[in-house]
């Protein structure tokens, strides 16, 4: 039988004892991480969130004590009471917060059994993910998750105390809501007073955060969870959470300045990182024309080199035809690499065709010259311009994309972020911030054939650029801007249209007749007509954010309870079937029979 705590009170954590406790009596509660018994001597290391205790039980000192610790197993719960002393001569851990110390235990109370667990918490242990997040209350267990949840408490509340400072208010907005369009589909909820009818959860608070600022609350924010029905990469998941901000009468600088000291004050408060302010900015073009990306880890160089001027008269027909047709050609210098096989070379052309791109031509400079099936196509001089434009050196690898502009950067910007892992050129305790400004407003979407809000429809085109959104679309820019964190977009805002006329033109042109605006936007488009603040924000992703902050490499392993790749919660086993009365009462008869996730 277990015990009770009884009249027993904790102490202190296990892992706050220190030598400045000696000799004090203490009482702690917590788990078995392991037992080693020494033949009449047991010793236990106790753990809690704070960390490990040493525990020593010995059969002269303390009988009863003894007796319960020889049927402990691995993740018992356990109260002791006993006394710090100095550990032994020669026995002391250095590489252990409490190493100094041990607790010779006088009472032990059994609190709880454990069965013997499906893996073990030894952080070294490579344990399935699946099995892990079936068994996620034993997995969060271990010191690397403890480690980021807190941390991720540490984030969300530096972030209220400086918004707060800040004059921000919090503020909360529904999650059971009409569709907000962020890109994503929505996930929906049938209404049962409302049959026929579903409420959608939000992408994002976009418009209402908005409506906050028209209703004159200033400055909003929330931590606030957003829900997307989108494919699930290791940096997304279904849903996730944003600090989401939205301020008045402000401008971009006015934005970016303001969130940038976020960011600083919770590098400094979580991590004790000094963050250099002002961020660097880049405009999206520079950042396309330099990284082939709009989210470029600058912890490296390894930049694209634009030959399209040098290759578009030469003798190379693929490379000609490409730019004559509105193609570019672009190159990556992968320094030292000359040295790579056959192989090696095609696994890199293989990576880039998953971008799309069609070939990838290479050149070793091998004794000065270049070893490449297309050296042949270039004079002397066209092979001169183009090495000096690599910086090319004994031993260099150089690659070159040719195609249309999109296929070019992408393929080569991924390539970039591929080839810098893959040389060891990524130093993982640097941090690198920028925010892109400038963005595009709109794009074309060649599949629906129509134009697209590259950040979403609420986002006010630049000043000098209003004129463009109905003449030449693809040439207006928006207040819009990004930040940028080692090559992951950590949060993204806009100055909003704050003018009736201007929204209902954006909603024209991505191609809503009035009546669909009205029917999905109708509240908003009303309410900008009721004096509306110039406001504008942004929204951070959190999970990102923690991401980057722990060194994790999933998004998974700084949420509590996430979601599989399939958007599968696998200790719950959510989505599941629902049984027919729920159905009917909703109005639903499914037309295909419910698949097991
Ligand atoms: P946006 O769609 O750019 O902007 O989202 C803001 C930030 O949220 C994070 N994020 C995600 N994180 C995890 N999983 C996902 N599926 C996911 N999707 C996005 C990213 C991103 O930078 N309403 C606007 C903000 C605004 O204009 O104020 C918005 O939601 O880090
Ligand atoms: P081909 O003329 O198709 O034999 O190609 C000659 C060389 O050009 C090969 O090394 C190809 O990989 C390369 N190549 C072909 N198409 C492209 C392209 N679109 N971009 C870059 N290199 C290419």
């Amino acid at each position: 039988m277990s015990d009770t705590l009884g009249t027993w009170k904790r102490t202190h954590f296990c892992g706050d004892l220190r030598k400045e406790q000696i000799g004090q009596d203490v009482t702690l509660m917590g788990w078995v991480l392991r037992r080693r018994d020494h033949g009449g001597l047991i010793f236990i290391d106790l753990r809690d969130r704070t960390g490990l205790a040493q525990l020593t039980f010995d059969p002269d000192l303390c009988a009863d004590a003894h007796k319960v610790a020889e049927d402990v197993r691995n993740e018992f719960v356990l109260a002791v009471k006993g006394k710090v002393i100095p550990r032994p001569q020669g026995t002391v851990n250095p590489n252990m917060k409490t190493g100094e110390v041990e607790i010779q235990v006088t009472e032990c109370k059994l609190l709880n059994r454990s069965k013997p667990l499906p893996f073990t918490l030894d952080e070294h242990s490579e344990v399935a993910e699946n099995i892990r997040l079936k068994y996620r209350y034993l997995d969060l267990r271990r010191p690397q998750l403890q480690y980021n949840l807190i941390l991720r408490h540490q984030v969300s509340q530096v972030t209220r105390q400086y918004l707060t400072e800040n004059g921000f208010l919090e503020l909360e907005t529904p999650f059971l809501t009409k569709s907000t369009p962020e890109g994503a589909r929505d996930f929906l909820v049938p209404s049962r007073i409302n049959l026929g009818n579903f409420y959608a959860l939000p992408q994002s608070p976009q418009i209402f955060k908005q409506i906050l600022m028209i209703s004159g609350f200033d400055r909003y924010f929330q931590v606030v969870r957003c829900f997307r029905d989108e494919d699930l990469r290791a940096d997304r998941q279904p849903e996730f959470t944003q600090i989401d901000c939205e301020l008045s009468f402000v401008d971009r600088d006015d934005v970016v300045r303001v969130m940038e000291g976020l960011i600083a004050r919770i590098f400094k408060d979580a991590k004790g990182i000094d963050v250099e302010l002002p961020m660097q900015r880049m405009t999206y073009a520079e950042a396309i024309r330099r990284f082939g990306v709009d989210n470029p880890d600058l912890r490296f160089g390894l930049e694209l080199i634009d030959l399209s001027d040098l290759v578009k008269n030469a003798g190379f027909k693929v490379f000609a035809d490409v730019c004559s047709g509105g193609g570019i050609v672009k190159g990556l210098n992968a320094k030292g690499c000359a040295r790579f096989s056959r192989k090696e070379i095609d696994e890199l052309t293989q990576f880039v065709a998953i971008y799309g791109a069609k070939g990838m031509a290479y050149v070793k400079i091998e004794n000065g010259e270049w070893h490449s099936p297309i050296a042949k196509f270039f004079t002397a001089d066209e092979i001169k311009a183009m090495n000096q434009a690599f910086g090319a050196e004994e031993g260099d690898l150089l690659l070159f994309v040719a195609d249309k502009p999109k296929v070019v950067n992408d393929s080569l910007g991924r390539l970039r972020n591929h080839l810098a892992k893959l040389l060891g050129l990524v130093d993982k305790d640097t941090f690198r911030f920028v925010w892109i400004t400038d963005f595009p407003l709109l794009e074309w979407d060649e599949d629906d054939k129509r134009w697209c809000a590259v950040h979403h429809p609420f986002t006010a085109p630049m000043d000098e650029d209003v004129d463009y959104v109905e003449t030449d679309p693809g040439r207006c820019r928006a207040k819009a801007y990004d930040l940028v964190l080692n090559g992951s977009e950590i949060g993204g805002g806009s100055i909003r249209i704050h003018q009736q006329q201007v929204q209902a033109l954006m909603f024209r042109m991505l191609g809503l007749s009035e009546e669909e605006a009205r029917m999905k936007f109708g509240f908003l488009l009303d309410a900008l007509e009721y004096g509306t603040p110039p406001h504008g924000g942004i929204a951070f992703g959190m999970d990102r954010l923690i991401m980057l902050l722990t060194g994790s490499d999933s998004i998974r392993d700084v949420i509590a309870f996430p979601k599989t790749q399939k958007g599968a919660c696998l200790m719950s086993e959510a989505p599941n079937a629902v049984d027919e009365k729920q159905l009917r009462e909703l109005g639903i008869r499914l037309a295909v029979a419910a698949k097991q996730p």
